[in-house]
């Protein structure tokens, strides 16, 4: 059984519009485990950036409780949630949110700062990371000499500088045309299937939240209906019985030997 990893118990959030209130979620009850790929759907206006926000420790609740790995973040100081951000979540956003005048590499460096301590050992891993969102060769390009889908390679290489647990990703296809679109959710997709992280995606386009295994939809800052979607590549190598990692055409699964 996979561990809850986050929980939200009656998350409310008001925000304030000088003395009116603006209510954003309303008392909304989540648990998403180790290892999932969920994606949040809704209107505008629904809340789902503002619970993304909840999720990553970018702000807090107005009430209830979030807790990360049975550990309540709602109470803790500002100090530790940018610990909490810095080495758990990676956030990957619609805009991309590069550097300008940085290229590539360096701005997937950027959040390893605190971490690696040597420059030599940060490129390295920029460049192993741009790798795997397939971009070797691109590290010196600054954003404006790379296509839309690149640059969301390099936010998505970015948010994994620090090999986090979570992934949260606010409309990460919102900007790209449909082939590019595609590209990004495989990406994610295997990220989650090979690497196990959890990843949790914003998006308006339901063919996009298809490919994830469970759709969340939110309406006026609550979740009314939840489904299951496909993520066709995790029925494919996952086994049914024991989650464990099974190849094409395998009969049975290597790790508890059922028949598959
Ligand atoms: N900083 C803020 N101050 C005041 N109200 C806010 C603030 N941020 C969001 N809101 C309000 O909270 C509600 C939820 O906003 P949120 O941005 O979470 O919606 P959303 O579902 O992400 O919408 P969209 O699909 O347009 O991105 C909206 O009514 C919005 O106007
Ligand atoms: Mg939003």
């Amino acid at each position: 059984m996979s561990k809850p990893l986050l929980t939200l118990e009656k998350v409310s959030k008001t925000y304030m519009l000088g003395k009116r209130e603006v209510p954003a979620l309303s008392n909304l009850d989540l648990q998403v485990n180790k290892g999932e790929f969920v994606s949040i759907m809704g209107p505008s206006g629904s809340g789902k950036t503002t619970l993304l926000n909840m999720l990553g420790c970018l702000d807090k609740p107005t009430s209830g409780t979030l807790l990360l790995s049975d550990v309540d973040v709602t109470k803790m100081p500002e100090k530790d949630l940018y610990k909490i951000r810095l080495n758990k979540i990676g956030f990957v956003f619609q805009t991309f949110n590069l550097l300008p005048y940085l290229n590539a590499r360096e701005n997937v460096e950027l959040p390893m700062e605190g971490k690696f301590t040597s420059k030599t050992g940060r490129k390295q891993r920029a460049s192993e990371l741009l790798g795997m969102v397939g971009l070797s060769g691109r590290e010196r390009h600054r954003p404006q000499r790379l296509s839309a889908g690149e640059q969301q390679r390099v936010s998505i290489a970015r948010a994994l500088a620090n090999d986090p647990a979570i992934i949260l990703a606010d409309e990460p296809t919102g900007n790209l045309d449909s082939k590019n679109k595609y590209e990004i959710v495989k990406l994610l997709a295997n990220l989650n299937i090979n690497q196990g992280t959890t990843i949790i995606m914003v998006t308006h386009d339901g063919q996009v939240a298809a490919q994830t295994e469970r759709m969340l939809f939110l309406s006026d800052g609550k979740i009314t209906r939840e489904k299951q979607g496909r993520h066709v590549a995790k029925k494919k190598y996952t086994c049914p019985h024991c989650e464990g990692k099974i190849a094409p055409g395998d009969e049975r699964c290597p790790s508890c030997k059922k028949k598959l």
